[in-house]
């Protein structure tokens, strides 16, 4: 059983994460300072996996706090890092808040850790920026950034490249996430988003339970066949099990390189409307829509190219849309 540091292991990808290196013999140990997740998930990772967690509220931005911690935790095996902040509109009113909070603390993380072992770093299908090739391959070059938050996962990946495998750095491997939805199959864990959510699930999913009056489709005139944008959408389950197969990968010392990067999505676009239609179709109840004018920001369509993880991570993303969709629903049924 190799012991993981899992920071933001509290979070939603985080949470998932946990129950998935659980399942697969590791042991996670988790940083998280509860700036976007609550101490109660730990109770939910416990009571889904049977086994109790250690939980250390600590800020990355800490060094001191981090380095003492890690001092004391001499015999991790390897890193997976999800903590960062991750809203869009907010990064670009605070932008220095995110360049601190993702990059300083991905810097001392990378600076208070002891040896050279793995590390999986979160980035994001977002450092493709808006690309008219699909799929994305992660040959592709890095676009403008649209957003600081953005901008933090290219530079975070930029460090990454230039520092693994030197020093006393060990592999990495970036995993570039599409859209993550739905919840774990128990709906004891899943998103918690706070305030009113920004992104298209969490907000359908309130609509659909009458916690907010109408969903707005934002834009119908992009260059797509329904004139909605087109997202790849992945179940965070699937999502969570390739941390475990890049993780592994690096174990194992199968890497060919000190730094790789894979993408994780399920190779297909869905656009708004087809979703909206779906998770109808799937579980019997409306969701009251209309049409809002484009988001800033917003690239138009967005899918992955799954080759590169299939073949040298061997993963793959086996859970359908539905069922990812249903398992949103039934995670927002119970929300209070
Ligand atoms: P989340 O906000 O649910 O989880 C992040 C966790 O990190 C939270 O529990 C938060 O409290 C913690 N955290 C933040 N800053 C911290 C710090 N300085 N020190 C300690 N803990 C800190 O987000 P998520 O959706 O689980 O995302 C996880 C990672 O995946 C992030 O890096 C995010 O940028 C990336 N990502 C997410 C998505 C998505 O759609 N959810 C897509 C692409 C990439
Ligand atoms: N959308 C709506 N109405 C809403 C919310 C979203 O129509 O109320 C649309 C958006 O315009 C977009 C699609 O639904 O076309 C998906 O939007 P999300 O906000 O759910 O997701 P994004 O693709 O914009 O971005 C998300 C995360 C980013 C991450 C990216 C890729 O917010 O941080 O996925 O992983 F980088």
């Amino acid at each position: 059983m190799a012991k993981i540091l899992v920071t933001g292991g509290l979070g939603y990808i985080g949470s998932h994460t946990c129950v998935a290196l659980f399942e697969s013999g590791h042991e996670p140990v988790v940083i998280d300072n509860l700036s976007n997740s609550e101490a109660h998930v730990k109770n939910q990772i416990e009571a889904i996996t049977n086994s109790s967690i250690s939980l250390e509220v600590l800020d990355l931005c800490d060094f001191d706090a981090l380095n003492r911690f890690l001092e004391k935790e001499n015999d991790i095996a390897g890193v997976i890092h999800f903590a960062a902040l991750k809203a869009v509109g907010e990064s670009v009113e605070k932008p220095l808040l995110y360049y601190q909070n993702n990059i300083q603390g991905l810097i001392n993380l990378l600076t208070a850790q002891k040896n050279a072992i793995p590390f999986i770093f979160s980035s994001s299908c977002t450092v493709y920026g808006d690309s008219d090739i699909l799929p994305l391959k992660e040959d592709f070059p890095f676009q403008k950034a649209v957003s600081p938050y953005g901008s933090t996962k290219q530079m975070g990946e930029e460090i990454l490249k230039f520092s693994a495998g030197k020093n006393h750095q060990g592999p990495v491997i970036a995993l570039r996430y599409f859209n993550p939805i739905g919840a774990h199959p128990s709906s004891k864990i899943g998103e918690l988003p706070r305030g009113i959510p920004q992104n298209l699930i969490p907000y359908l999913t309130q609509t659909a339970a009458g916690k907010r009056t109408i969903l707005s489709v934002f834009g119908d005139t992009y260059p797509t066949h329904d004139g909605t944008c087109i997202r790849d959408y992945i179940h965070v389950m699937d999502l969570a099990d390739a941390h475990v197969f890049a993780l592994n990968r690096l174990l194992e010392g199968k890497n060919k390189n000190n730094f790789e990067v894979y993408n994780i999505g399920t190779g297909k676009g869905c656009s708004v409307l087809e979703l909206i239609h779906k998770f109808e179709k799937t579980t019997g109840v409306a969701v009251p829509h209309k049409i809002a004018p484009p988001r800033a920001g917003d690239v138009t369509a967005a899918f992955a190219d799954t080759e590169l993880a299939e073949t040298v991570l061997g993963w793959r993303a086996k859970r359908s849309l539905e069922e990812a969709l249903l398992s949103a629903w039934n995670w927002e049924k119970q929300l209070p």
